[in-house]
């Protein structure tokens, strides 16, 4: 009898220790928002990570699927491979082009997006601009279509509404293949109110180029990157 409750002790502290590593794995992702654009599927990928189309988000624009077979994706192909199969570009001819996403008010935040062209012949050339909330972020030149630009910023959520918005240059349509966000309490960041927006504070280069220094967390650029809410 004592050995059977011993086993059954046993057996429930395993059964926690699932829960516990369960529990823990949905903190993980409590509060990312990763957005497959141009994409309507949902799914998760090899890191664990859930992405979601984008329809939900904006109302402008238009979706492609591209070919990247031709592109420089770096040791992270496998993992990126799939969200930048497809973007969503702007072709309309005047106006912001924008994505509505929900925060936490005062939360520090971290925001990647990525950029790839591929075969989409009319965005191989083509400037624009991005802002978050009311603040200019980026003028963007893409030239090359198939080395994906990774552009990152860490920022303080001044409201719950985060509006990204998307403004054409003097050639060719905006676009964007993919927008991830991740909380950022835990790190603690010196952010203020002041600077709430700082670029590129530091470097996730999933895109890598030979030489270029790399700093791989955060994202899940790699399947050995620590979390960002370990
Ligand atoms: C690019 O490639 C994708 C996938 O093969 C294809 O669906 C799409 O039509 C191509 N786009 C252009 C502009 O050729
Ligand atoms: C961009 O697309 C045009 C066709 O619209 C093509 O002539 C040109 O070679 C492409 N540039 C690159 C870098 O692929
Ligand atoms: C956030 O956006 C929603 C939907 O567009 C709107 O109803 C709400 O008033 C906005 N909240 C703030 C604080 O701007």
């Amino acid at each position: 009898m004592k050995q059977r409750g011993g086993m059954a002790a046993a057996k429930l502290l395993c059964m926690a220790l699932v829960f516990w590593g369960f529990l823990r794995q949905a903190a993980a992702q409590e509060g990312f928002i990763s957005i497959d654009c141009g994409s309507t599927d949902s799914y998760t990928d090899s890191l664990g990570i859930a992405w979601v189309g984008d329809r939900r988000y904006t109302s402008s624009g238009a979706n492609a699927a591209i070919d990247i077979k031709k592109a420089n994706l770096g040791p992270d192909a496998s993992t990126d491979r799939r969200k930048l199969q497809t973007l969503r570009y702007f072709p309309e001819p005047v106006g912001k082009f924008c994505y509505d996403l929900t925060v936490e008010a005062s939360g520090k935040y971290l925001i990647r997006m990525t950029f790839l062209a591929g075969n989409q012949s009319s965005l191989n050339s083509t400037d624009f601009s991005v802002s978050l909330g009311a603040a200019h972020w980026q003028d963007l030149v893409i030239v090359d279509p198939w080395t994906p630009v990774v552009k990152e910023a860490s920022f303080i959520a001044l409201q719950v509404n985060l509006t990204i918005c998307f403004r054409r240059g003097t050639n060719g349509d905006p676009f964007v293949n993919s927008i991830e966000v991740r909380p950022l309490s835990q790190y603690g960041y010196q952010l203020t109110i002041d600077d709430w927006i700082m670029t590129n504070i530091f470097r996730i280069d999933c895109g890598l180029k030979a030489g270029s220094p790399s700093v791989r967390s955060g994202f899940g650029c790699s399947p050995h990157s620590p979390s960002i809410t370990e």
